[in-house]
């Protein structure tokens, strides 16, 4: 073999090796797993806090409010943490907004109308056929007036 020959010959061996890699890596996607869909959104970072005027808000048992994405429910008298719930204010299935529905006790999403307890926990999946999970409960603290919850 010519000296030419072999420097062609090695050129198109380099060439035919960068273009191999070149396509593998392009041609691949990402190693990370698909974003567990539909399941798992709607919480409010962690940290975030939402506070309400015990003196002005959810004055009525059975009243709601959403304040910073949380929705805060009265569930009884008096202005212990323990007359209050805390959820989620986004559905974990695909986004709707969650409201709490006073004459059935319970909390339903906008958009395909899953329903949830007060304590998060479901009552009826989404009539799309899709699934949901649980609410995100947030703890509650009361300080004079002010209700605050804490994700
Ligand atoms: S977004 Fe709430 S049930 Fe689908």
């Amino acid at each position: 073999m010519e000296r030419n020959e072999f420097l062609k010959s090695l050129g198109l061996g380099v060439a035919m090796v960068c273009t191999g890699a070149c396509f593998s890596a392009c041609g691949k996607k990402s190693d990370s797993p698909e974003p567990s869909k539909p399941n798992g959104g709607g919480g409010v970072p962690s940290g975030t806090t939402a506070s309400v005027d015990l003196g002005t808000q959810l004055l009525a048992v059975g009243s709601s409010v959403v304040v910073n994405s949380i929705l805060f429910i009265r569930t009884a008298a008096g202005n212990a943490t323990t007359s209050f719930a805390a959820t989620q204010a986004i559905c974990p299935h695909q986004g709707g907004a969650l409201s709490f529905i006073q004459a059935s006790n319970y909390i339903q999403c906008g958009l395909h109308s899953s329903r949830y307890s007060t304590s998060g926990s479901i009552l009826a999946q989404p009539n799309d056929g899709g699934t949901t999970s649980a609410l995100k409960v947030y703890p509650l603290t009361v300080s004079g007036n002010t209700l605050t919850a804490t994700a």
